[in-house]
């Protein structure tokens, strides 16, 4: 079954299952929603009739590779089917309005182009963010800012209470643990803003009395499950983009200084009171001899002063500075931007790995000269060894097929490997492969904060690592929704294969069985 989300191109593409469907249409209006059901699956073009009867049992039905999904004609026996459908999706949204439902089966019946779901539903991603970017919308954002300029949304995470976030006494916990990185910036004089940068673990810090400075913590989202859920509303973004939410607590006149980065960045107040100034800075240069990189000869042209749950969006090249006007906290939903150095830096190593590998030996090659003859010039390169360094490069470069084969895996790799410092703990007693399915099917699965799940057409990444079994469409959910839930969980572990890789995530510490929390939520 396909929810499609009126008049956009969005779509929320479920199993048909009404549990599913309830938990995913949270948060839509009912006139929001409609169904279609994909034709080639039910069969609706050839056996009409035995769409009727398989309806019923429709928990059963697998979508499986099909993808085609065409709106449904409405006949006299798919009728009293999609009204059922439309009954069950009204009760689970509003009581509102018995026939609105029904209306907008005739409108998708009268607009009956066929549509076709691409190979990635867009679920979660496309879920409402309700006023986190204001006014716009999702497309809107992304066409008018996203990478090009600034935005001021006041009220973007209302519910931004420090009582559900993260207290400054826990913030300061993670600073004095070497499982994060932290830093402390602070400035002495505020006419000569000598700055100051110390890197963590703190096991003291100083007094919240004290003026102009700053802690910063990064990957708040791996350790916080407040900060996890913030990232999360940010998934209209796709994961390989998306870093992580640092926090930072600075006490008045504190901050970083006038700055510009190189990667976007949403800068969420979460408490207290912050002035940010905001400028292009399109040839920035840097006051020398500091500690960090503060911006020389730019002026904001632009200047906000925010408030517990606004939010400023600033794209890279923007230069930004945030000074704090009362002790406060403020989140930075930041995002990857690899550059080329950086990614062929690491491709290139990675080729040098597998170079011993596809030339079948198991261990490195080293040069050698047993025929060595004095030189007379011993700061002249020895010819034998400029040609064996030039053969190495020469059969990597003749390769070429099967390196170009092995590229698309090695940026799953890349893109999907956990920072550094990240380890996952293991289940301490866990459960037998036979308990592990009933407690999911129970529960429902989620993935491990830490966890980082991609896929592209043929590759399943976790972690890391290319897993062997193929990205199928229960796969694929799993790592948009980051979850499933107990029903899907249920459906999708009476294949041996998947199961057999879930639990060995599971034993891995990379997957939990626990009430599966659709990331929407
Ligand atoms: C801060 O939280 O003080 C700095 C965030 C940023 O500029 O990216
Ligand atoms: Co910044």
């Amino acid at each position: 079954m396909v929810a499609a989300i009126g008049g956009t191109r969005q779509r929320v593409q479920t199993h048909a299952n009404f549990d599913l469907l309830r938990e995913l249409i949270n948060g839509y209006e009912f006139d929001q929603v409609g169904i279609v059901v994909p034709e080639m699956i039910l069969g609706f073009k050839n056996d009409r009739q035995g769409t009727a009867r398989r309806l019923p049992g429709q928990c059963r039905l697998d979508a499986g590779e099909h993808e085609a999904i065409a709106t449904v004609q409405v006949t006299q026996f798919s009728r009293p089917i999609l009204n059922l459908l439309a009954l069950q999706v009204k009760q689970a949204i509003t009581q509102r309005d018995p026939t609105a439902v029904f209306n907008h089966h005739i409108v998708m019946k009268k607009g009956s182009t066929p549509k076709t779901a691409g190979m990635n539903p867009k679920p979660l991603a496309s879920s409402p963010v309700q006023g986190l970017l204001g006014e716009l919308s999702v497309e809107q954002f992304l066409q008018r800012h996203w990478q090009r300029k600034p935005l001021l949304v006041r009220s973007a995470i209302p519910g931004m209470l420090a009582a559900v976030m993260v207290p400054p006494e826990r913030l300061f916990e993670h600073a004095a643990s070497d499982a994060v990185e932290s830093r402390l910036v602070s400035q002495r004089g505020q006419a000569t803003r000598r700055w100051s940068v110390e890197f963590g673990p703190f096991d003291a810090l100083p007094s919240s009395r004290r003026r102009n400075w700053t802690v910063l913590v990064q990957g708040m989202d791996l350790v916080e499950d407040a900060a996890h859920k913030i990232l999360q509303r940010f998934r209209f973004i796709p994961d390989a983009r998306l870093d992580d939410v640092m926090i930072s607590f600075a006490t008045a006149g504190g901050g970083v200084g006038p700055h510009v980065d190189s990667y976007d960045v949403f800068l969420v107040q979460a408490t207290g009171n912050r002035r940010w100034g905001i400028g292009p800075a399109p040839r920035p240069q840097w006051v020398e001899g500091l500690p960090l990189r503060i911006l020389q000869n730019w002026e904001p042209t632009e200047i906000y002063d925010l408030g517990p749950g606004d939010m400023l969006y600033v794209p890279p090249g923007w230069g930004h500075d945030g000074v704090a006007l009362d002790a406060c906290t403020t989140w930075s939903i930041g995002f990857r931007t690899p550059s080329r150095h950086e990614f062929l830096s690491a491709w290139l190593g990675d080729q040098a790995e597998l170079s011993a590998d596809l030339t079948g030996t198991s261990r490195d090659d080293r040069f050698r000269d047993p025929k060595r003859e004095p030189t007379a010039h011993p700061a002249q390169i020895p010819m034998d060894l400029r040609k064996t360094l030039h053969q190495w490069v020469e059969a990597w470069r003749t390769d070429e097929r099967t390196r170009l084969a092995t590229l698309d895996g090695f940026i799953g790799r890349h893109l999907s490997e956990p920072k550094a410092h990240i380890f996952f703990d293991p289940p301490g007693r866990p459960l037998s492969q036979k308990r592990f399915v009933q407690f999911a099917s129970r529960h429902g699965v989620a993935l491990d904060r830490r966890t980082r799940m991609l896929y592209d057409e043929r590759h399943l990444f976790v972690n890391g690592e290319v897993d062997p079994v193929k990205p199928d469409r229960a796969l694929r959910l799993l790592a948009d929704q980051r979850a499933w839930t107990p029903s899907q969980s249920a459906r999708i572990l009476v294949n041996e294969l998947i199961t057999e890789r879930v639990y060995s995530w599971y034993l891995a510490g990379w997957m939990l069985v626990t009430p599966a929390q659709l990331d929407t939520d």
